[in-house]
């Protein structure tokens, strides 16, 4: 099994349609409300040209499971994951995808800190977020946020040789 971000292709468009307007799905990160084809495919266009936003397609084996994102401001990011295809939950590639984006964003971007909400009604996705590094950092509400900075996420030095 490979994992790999890559960049969205057109013909993700019709797939990630269907999940933005998958209640359960939706529910599990925000409030749900039906979204249009043109609602959607306005996004869509504009999502890939955002200067502040770098969303990939998360795909296994080249099929796409999945979308994440890190909404930039400065030198720190918010970060979503939405794992769409049902049969790709809960088999790690979540938390491995959440490691992918985070070392681009520190390596590549440059970032200091990524940062995400969660529902407290969401214990997978704190598992998961918990797995690749991130840590509870405040609680608004329903919501607790969690973040990782490239401090704590850099490798550690490797220990002086005790001889
Ligand atoms: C959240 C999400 C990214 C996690 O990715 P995933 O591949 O499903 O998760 P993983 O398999 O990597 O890890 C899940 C962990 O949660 C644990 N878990 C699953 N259900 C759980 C529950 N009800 N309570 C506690 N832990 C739970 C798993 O056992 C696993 O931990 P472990 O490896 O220590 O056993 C993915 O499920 C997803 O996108 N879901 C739909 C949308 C969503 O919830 N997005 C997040 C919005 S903040």
């Amino acid at each position: 099994m490979t994992l790999a971000l890559e960049p969205l292709r057109d013909e993700d468009s019709d797939t990630l349609y269907a999940w933005i307007n998958d209640r359960e799905l939706v529910e599990l990160s925000a409030t749900y409300r039906p979204v249009s084809r043109v609602e959607h495919d306005a996004w869509f266009a504009g999502i890939r040209r955002r200067d502040d936003a770098v969303i990939f397609a998360i795909r296994e084996d080249g099929e796409l499971v999945g979308t994440c994102q890190l909404i930039v401001a400065g030198d720190e990011a918010e970060l979503r994951i939405r794992v769409g295809r049902p049969s790709a939950r809960g088999r790690g590639l979540g938390t491995q995808a959440v490691r992918l984006l985070t070392a681009r964003g520190f390596e590549e971007l440059g970032l200091r800190r990524i940062w995400l909400q969660v529902f407290r009604a969401n214990p997978r996705a704190i598992r998961a977020y918990e797995k690749a590094g991130f840590t509870v950092c405040g609680e608004q509400g329903p919501t607790v946020l969690m973040d990782l900075t490239a401090a704590a996420a850099a490798p550690r030095p490797a220990p002086p040789d005790g001889g």
